[in-house]
């Protein structure tokens, strides 16, 4: 998140003498993004960071994309996805591009091993699950609703009080508020949906210095890496910068409504390279005397778009369940289902809770996740009369 903070204990000038207790330096890291030009924290370690006793390859993790049938709309019911294991070995890859790649994870324990994206950014959407994120910014506790964002180089572990539910975007670029939202100093503006008071930051930050072996996995290259440490890797005694992880609550997204239907960007919540995650929450509907809450049809010109639906009646999909993914393709319409507009009117309020995502370019479909589709959904729109 574009705004400047420090946790623990750091010198008064950058890159200056700063000593331990017993007279050894601190060892400083700069880490930032676009060379030295995009944002960057500074972090002070006990431990050189370059610091690798062991070296070794886990092998490949590109996706197993899926050549099948013509274009349709899907959907996915990931309720079906088998939970174990922790965050990041629980994760299943169902769609993607170049872009982005969408996944669910259902972990049931806590990572016992350290994990760090050096090629992507991550955003975990907290369906279900409490817990931590421990990093060597600190710890960010997170509850159902939260949009954890993970920069990329973040050394991090996901501590689980119980059994999770995450529907995971990962992108190879900066994921942070959209633009519009911001001024030219970065702050977010007064039409903003949310604001800086919304942001949650690392807090207690715990400065570990035991010697031992630490696992660290590392996705690089579209490859792990095993690297073990001989010492903790959350060895920061403090850090200041604009280069963290973050959370926003969904709950704390304020729906912009109006009169009349509003079109999907004022949901808009991150941006991303070539695409937007926008968040559907409960809201009142519009209140022209002759509105139609529900949306019309649209084609999505350039764009896919994928929805998780995580709690609440969707009232323009019928047949979807909690948990479940669709996705509406571009080069072919979509809309309400047979009689979801009509029925949609006169309605006040909706209690929907969903994330979307919009890309840019076509997404595929993952092999992971033909076992998962609901074939029937496309036939979904051919009830009634057609009128
Ligand atoms: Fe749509």
């Amino acid at each position: 998140m574009p705004f400047y903070t420090s946790l623990g204990k750091i010198p008064a000038k950058r890159h200056t003498q700063f000593r331990k207790p017993d007279g050894g330096l601190y060892r400083e890291e700069v880490m930032g993004l676009e060379g030295f030009s995009g944002l960057e924290s500074i972090l002070y370690h006990h431990f050189l960071p370059p610091r690798v006793q062991q070296v070794e390859d886990l092998g490949p993790l590109e996706q197993d994309y899926a050549q099948d049938g013509g274009l349709r709309h899907r959907a996915f019911a990931t309720a079906q996805l088998p939970a174990g294991g922790d965050a990041v070995s629980a994760r299943r890859a169902l769609l993607g591009n170049r872009d982005v790649t969408l996944s669910v994870s259902r972990p049931t324990s806590s990572m016992a091993y350290y994990y760090r994206n050096g090629q992507a950014y991550e955003i975990w959407y907290v369906h279900e699950g409490h817990g931590s994120l421990n990093s060597q910014f600190g710890q960010l506790a997170f509850r159902p609703g939260d949009y954890i964002v993970i920069p990329f180089g973040t050394t991090w572990q996901m501590k689980l009080e119980n059994e999770g539910r995450f529907f995971v975007i990962e992108a190879p670029s900066q994921i942070e508020p959209p633009n519009r939202y911001r001024n030219k100093y970065g702050q977010l503006l007064e039409h903003a949906p949310y604001c800086e008071r919304d942001i949650r930051l690392p807090r207690e930050l715990e400065t570990h210095t035991e010697r031992g072996e630490f696992e660290l996995r590392v996705k690089a290259r579209d490859r792990l890496t095993r690297h073990t440490l001989d010492h903790h890797p959350f060895d920061v005694i403090g850090w200041d910068g604009y280069l963290y992880p973050w959370i926003l609550s969904i709950h704390d997204f304020e729906p912009i409504t109006g009169r009349l239907h509003q079109p999907p960007p004022v949901h808009q919540t991150f941006q991303g390279q070539n695409f937007v995650v926008c968040s559907f929450v409960p809201r009142l509907f519009d209140y022209h005397p002759e509105s139609i809450p529900a949306p019309y049809n649209h084609s999505n010109v350039n764009s896919d778009e994928v929805i998780y639906y995580a709690e609440g009646d969707f009232m323009s999909r019928r047949g979807i369940d909690r948990a479940d993914i669709t996705l509406h393709p571009s080069g072919l319409p979509h809309g309400p289902q047979p009689g979801a507009t009509e029925a949609s009117i006169g309605k006040q309020a909706t209690n929907e809770l969903a994330v979307m995502v919009d890309t840019f370019h076509p997404l595929q479909v993952c092999v992971a996740a033909l076992e998962l589709e609901k074939s029937e959904y496309m036939a979904s729109w051919l009830e009634g009369s057609g009128e």
